[in-house]
């Protein structure tokens, strides 16, 4: 097993009824790689990061973790294997989801003290810790709705970071936020980039992807179309499909 690999997907195929969304996919990404993901809305780039963080099923294929093997050509893993391959991944999704009766330290203490089994005092010097590079130490106290966009957002970052995981996953961190907040995000995750934090990134954001990854996937109808560095990809693209999608993004 190369662990240098953290994620290792293999013929991983999911549908939804009679809707094949994900085809054939198979990927892998080593320890400090930033990868993006891009592709048109309904490709299927939302189902693939939910199968990974296994809050979808998959019907085949194989997701190996780092060391924990989450499903083996179609099989699932024990629960013990699967609660251990799911801690070696966060997920920050487009819409916050943060508890909105938690306080922000709440927000962010909750899962290290019921999953990690983390003392409160220890889960919140580490909550503090996140929070003060966030730039949010002041909005400890605060309540989510009191928080713009681009702050609740930090906190889900560093609220995924809390626990510590192995690889962190994007599903679109700027879609749902005003131009001039998606700056202040790019900027976390390009400081996480340069501490050589593990990531997969689904972004429309062509130019920080470009900037940002090291290899960018271009996903289609549930498959990928076209894979490669991610300047070269963007920049260069081979494929019609490539072509055609970053036209519409003014790339092209
Ligand atoms: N829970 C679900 N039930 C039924 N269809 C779904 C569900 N989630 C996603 N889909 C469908 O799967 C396809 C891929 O969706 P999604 O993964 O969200 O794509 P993307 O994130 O690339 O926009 C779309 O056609 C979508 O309507
Ligand atoms: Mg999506």
């Amino acid at each position: 097993m190369d662990t240098s690999e953290v994620i290792k997907i293999e013929g991983l195929r999911k549908s939804f009824g009679s809707l094949a969304v994900l085809k054939d996919i198979s990927f892998s990404v080593q320890r400090g790689e930033v990868v993006a993901v891009i592709g048109p809305s309904g490709s299927g780039k939302s189902t693939l990061l939910r199968c990974v963080n296994h809050l979808e099923l998959v019907e085949a294929g194989s997701i190996r973790i780092s060391d924990s093997v989450m499903v083996k050509d179609g099989v699932y893993a024990h629960a013990d294997i699967l609660r251990s391959a799911c801690l070696k991944t966060g997920l920050v999704f487009q819409n916050f989801n943060l508890f909105p009766h938690f306080s922000v330290l709440r927000n962010i203490t909750e899962a290290q003290v019921r999953v990690l089994r983390r003392k409160p005092a220890q889960a919140k010097e580490r909550a503090m810790s996140l929070l003060e590079k966030m730039g949010l130490v002041d909005k400890a106290a605060s309540y989510p709705c009191e928080l713009s966009g681009g702050q609740q957002q930090r906190v889900c970052i560093a609220r995924a970071l809390a626990l510590d995981p192995e690889v962190l996953f994007f599903d679109e961190p700027t879609s749902a936020l005003d131009p001039e907040l998606t700056g202040e995000i790019l900027k976390v995750i390009r400081k996480l980039a340069e501490e050589k934090m593990t990531m997969v990134i689904v972004t429309h954001e062509m130019a920080f992807a470009r900037d940002v990854a090291d290899r960018a996937l271009f996903m289609d109808g549930g498959r990928f179309v076209e894979e490669g560095g991610a300047a070269e990809l963007l920049d260069n693209p081979q494929q019609e499909r490539t072509k055609a999608f970053l036209r519409r993004f003014g790339g092209q």
